[in-house]
């Protein structure tokens, strides 16, 4: 299964009642910090998503709401294959019908893109300044998505580019040998990665991956993704389609993050 993983740059874990379990717990959670005040700001293109960063009540190793820790399948081959990571809160994703609608502030161009090419990122890239250049922020080790709610498999669900991570890892690691160490912290790649985003949109075949309640998926951290739009005919439960992130960042920093394992 790690093969897998390191090949296509992504798995996904099936049905698992341990993770089940946990959900249940994560739920009412989830569902109370969408409606609390204090996350207002998160709520986003026009009501159709809210972000949620960090709004997740978990520990370190993932207890919320009197849950044992976060296990099962997918965290025993993180922490088997890839590392164990002391956990941030996690984010609470959750998309509603309409979406997309431009953000708050977002260009006609930038929402064209979250419209035709589901706002297709790397997590961690966050654009900065009026130029919106890019320089690696959160040197993340994994992302685990963990699906909260029921919703059909058109209902904005997330959207990989398989194998895109080999071309944006070595990108990225060719455009920092090209500089001295000291230059790293600060340094902008928003052309290698633009440029590489263009050759994977040609390249990498583009997947829908769908998850329910139980299930859970696991994407390398070059892996390049997104959300679609919600169909037309698309259905979910209440809660819309809500889904929990994990992506803790690796301690060693910008180093590990480049290596390709
Ligand atoms: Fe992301």
């Amino acid at each position: 299964m790690v093969e897998g993983y390191l090949q296509k740059g992504w798995v996904k874990f099936p049905l698992d009642p341990v993770l089940a379990r946990w959900v249940r717990h994560a739920l009412p959670v989830a569902r109370a910090a969408v409606s609390d005040p204090k996350h207002s700001e998160w709520h986003d293109c026009e009501g159709t998503w809210f972000i949620g960063v960090d709004a997740m009540e978990n520990d370190g190793e993932g207890r919320v709401n009197g849950s044992p820790p976060l296990a099962g399948q997918a965290v025993e081959f993180i922490n088997r294959h890839l590392g164990a990571q002391v956990l941030h809160k996690g984010q609470i994703s959750v998309i509603y019908p309409g979406y997309p609608q431009p953000r708050r502030g977002e260009g006609e161009a930038a929402f064209r893109y979250r419209a035709r090419r589901d706002a297709a990122h790397v997590d961690g890239l966050r654009p900065s300044g009026p130029e919106r250049r890019r320089r690696v922020e959160e040197p993340h080790a994994w992302i685990l998505g963990i699906p909260l709610s029921e919703a059909s498999p058109d209902a904005a669900p997330l959207v990989l580019w398989e194998g895109s991570h080999h071309r944006l890892g070595r990108a990225f690691a060719d455009a920092f040998s090209a500089h001295p160490a000291e230059a790293h912290a600060t340094l902008d790649i928003t052309d290698a990665y633009q440029a590489t985003r263009r050759e994977v949109f040609e390249s990498c075949p583009r997947i829908e991956l769908h998850g329910c309640p139980g299930e859970a998926y696991l994407l390398h951290r070059h892996l390049l993704h997104g959300v679609a739009p919600w169909a037309a005919n698309a259905t979910a439960d209440r809660d819309g389609r809500m889904i929990a992130y994990f992506r803790p960042e690796f301690p060693e920093g910008l180093a590990r993050w480049l290596q390709s394992d």
